[in-house]
């Protein structure tokens, strides 16, 4: 079975079991999971019930697949995302993707939590993603290429859509949310940075750095849809000389932003639904 196959089997799954129509999909990354509450579900489905669906193991992700409105535009939410160091492949880290290709979604909403490299950052900042560099030890679009989800050779020279950040930038204006605005560094992960890698990411352009993001905007990117991407800065690395970097501090520390991403995310939906 080719991967097409494989996706367009989940595709059918959902064929007669939904009664919205998104074109807008929001993955919510480590200790975001709270916005899926200010969305109205239809219906929801454990990953472990999808077809080609893998079922997250990680802590603070309860893996499922979510369909309803929020700010009364259809949306689909993935609560928690597979990550590349929990030992899944590429092709099952994005593969929740391709069938949002496949469903007719437009527009990618992710966001997680992260690092903080620009020295100027402080825990729970929100960062725009205006670009990433992928350090994954492997692109998702290795192998040979089908072009029914795209090109060979995919332009990633606007791999985080401009029209989005501006518009998310006037909404935070609007609603005295400060946002900062920067590249998110992709690594593989599960290790947090030492501290000369921290120093090294900043080098080479890095404003936060984490696990995930980047697969899924490469996949987006080649079957052609507009992302949009937030950092929640839960720890600021080039502190670690003073206190070491624990998941329940990321955890705690993104719990004071999500009320501001909350409201970022549902004018920006509300906006994209316009459209
Ligand atoms: N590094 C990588 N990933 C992360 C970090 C970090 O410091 N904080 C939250 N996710």
């Amino acid at each position: 079975m080719t991967m097409w196959e494989d996706v367009s089997k989940a595709r059918i799954y959902f064929e007669n079991r939904l009664s919205v129509r998104p074109e807008i999909a929001i993955i919510l990354g480590t200790g975001l999971g709270n916005l899926a509450r200010e969305i109205e579900i239809t219906e929801e489905f454990a990953y472990s019930g999808i077809p080609g669906f893998k079922t997250s193991t990680v802590e603070g992700h309860s893996g499922k697949l979510l369909f309803g409105t929020l700010a009364g535009v259809p949306v689909m939410a993935m609560k928690g995302r597979f990550h590349y160091y929990e030992g899944y492949s590429m092709q099952e880290v994005t593969f929740p993707v391709r069938l949002m290709k496949q469903l007719g979604i437009k527009t990618l909403i992710v966001s997680n939590a992260a690092g903080g490299l620009n020295p100027d950052f402080v825990p729970g900042d929100i960062m725009l993603i205006t670009d990433h560099i992928n350090l994954f030890p492997e692109n998702p679009l290795r192998g040979k290429n089908d072009d029914r989800f795209g090109a060979r050779f995919p332009d990633m020279s606007k791999a985080y859509d401009r029209e989005l950040i501006r518009k998310a930038e006037n909404i935070a204006a609007s609603h005295h949310i400060s946002l900062r605005k920067g590249v998110y560094v992709g690594t593989q992960g599960p290790t947090y940075e030492t501290l000369a890698e921290y120093r090294f990411f900043r080098i080479i352009g890095g404003d936060t750095v984490g696990m995930s993001t980047v697969p899924e905007v490469i996949v987006a990117n080649h079957v052609g849809i507009s992302c949009f991407g937030i950092s929640v800065v839960g720890n600021v690395g080039l502190d670690a000389s003073l206190s070491s970097v624990t998941h329940e501090e990321v955890q705690e520390n993104t719990r004071t932003a999500q009320q501001k991403l909350n409201v970022l995310v549902r004018e920006m939906v509300k906006e994209i639904g316009k459209a």
